[in-house]
C-alpha cells in the first residue's frame, strides 16, 4: 500500500519546466502543496543566491519534500571551451544550489522524517559529451546525496539520487548541435522521470531507494550513451 502523501509540503527547484515541472503535476496531483523554483518562476528565486534560498525555507512552516531538479547547461560544454567563469557557474547552480537548500531545510525535514530527490544524471555516471563542469556537477550530487543518507539516515529522512538519461525537456536546446528528431522521439519524457520520483516518495518510510537510473531503452544502456565520438581535438 503506497504512503499517502496528501497534505505534504514540497519544494521542487527547476519546477518551472521539464522533468521538474512534470514532479510538481505528480506531487499535485497526489494532494501535495508545492512551491516550484525557478529564475523564471513560479516562485522567483536563482538557487545560487543562498540568502535568498533560506529566506524561502524560512518561510515555510513545514517542509517534508525537497525535490533538485535546477540545473544550467552551456553549448560551449568541453573541456578546451569552458572558462573559469563557465566551470563557476555551473557548479554553483547544479551542485551548490542543491546543498544550499539541504542546509537551510535539514531541521524541518527531520521533524518531518523527509524526502530528498536530487536530479543527478547518467553524465555523473560516466563519461559522455556534456562536458567536464556538467559532469562534475553532477558527479557531486551523486555523492552529495550518497553522504548525506550516510550520516541522516537514522534521523529518518532519506536522501536520494535520481539519474535520468536522455528526456526530452528544455535543456536539450542548450545542445551544440540540433538533436536529430528520431533520436528525441526515443527519449524518456519528463513524467517518465516524474513517475520514478513519485513510486520512490510513495514507499512506505520503513523502505528506501537510495539511487536510481531510468534510460531511454532504445537510446542508452548502462555505462553507455550511443553517441559519436567527439572529434580530437586539433593541434
Ligand atoms: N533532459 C535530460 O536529458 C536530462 C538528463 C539527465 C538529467 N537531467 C537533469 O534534469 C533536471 C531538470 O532539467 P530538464 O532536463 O527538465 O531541463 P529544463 O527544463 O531546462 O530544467 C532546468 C530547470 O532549472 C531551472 N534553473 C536553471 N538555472 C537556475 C537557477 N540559477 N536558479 C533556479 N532555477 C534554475 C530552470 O528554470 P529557470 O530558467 O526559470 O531558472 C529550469 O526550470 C536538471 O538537473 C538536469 O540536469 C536532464
Amino acid at each position: 500500500m503506497p504512503e499517502s502523501l496528501a497534505g505534504k509540503v514540497a519544494v521542487v527547484t527547476g519546477g518551472g519546466s521539464g522533468i521538474g515541472a512534470a514532479v510538481v503535476h505528480a506531487l499535485t496531483g497526489a494532494g501535495v502543496n508545492c512551491h516550484a523554483v525557478g529564475r523564471r518562476g513560479p516562485v522567483k528565486l536563482d538557487v545560487s543566491d543562498q540568502r535568498a534560498v533560506q529566506a524561502l525555507v524560512d518561510s515555510l512552516e513545514r517542509l517534508d519534500i525537497l525535490v533538485c531538479a535546477a540545473a544550467d547547461q552551456v553549448q560551449g560544454r568541453r573541456l578546451d571551451q569552458i572558462t573559469p567563469a563557465v566551470w563557476d557557474h555551473l557548479l554553483a547552480v547544479n551542485l551548490s544550489g542543491a546543498f544550499y537548500f539541504i542546509n537551510a531545510g535539514l531541521a524541518k525535514l527531520r521533524r518531518a522524517r523527509g524526502d530528498v530527490i536530487l536530479i543527478g544524471s547518467v553524465s555523473g555516471l560516466w563519461p559522455d559529451l556534456s562536458g567536464p563542469a556538467y559532469q562534475a556537477s553532477k558527479a557531486g550530487l551523486n555523492a552529495l546525496s550518497r553522504a548525506a543518507g550516510f550520516e541522516e539516515h537514522r534521523a529518518g529522512v532519506r536522501f536520494s539520487v535520481v539519474n535520468p538519461g536522455l528526456t526530452d525537456t528544455p535543456i536539450m536546446l542548450k545542445r551544440p548541435a540540433p538533436v536529430p528528431a528520431e533520436t528525441t522521439a526515443a527519449m524518456l519524457r519528463p513524467e517518465d522521470v516524474a513517475e520514478a520520483c513519485l513510486m520512490m516518495l510513495a514507499l512506505p518510510h520503513r523502505a528506501h531507494i537510495p539511487e536510481l537510473t531510468i534510460l531511454p531503452t532504445v537510446l542508452q544502456s548502462a555505462g553507455n550513451t550511443s553517441a559519436p565520438n567527439p572529434k580530437p581535438p586539433e593541434g
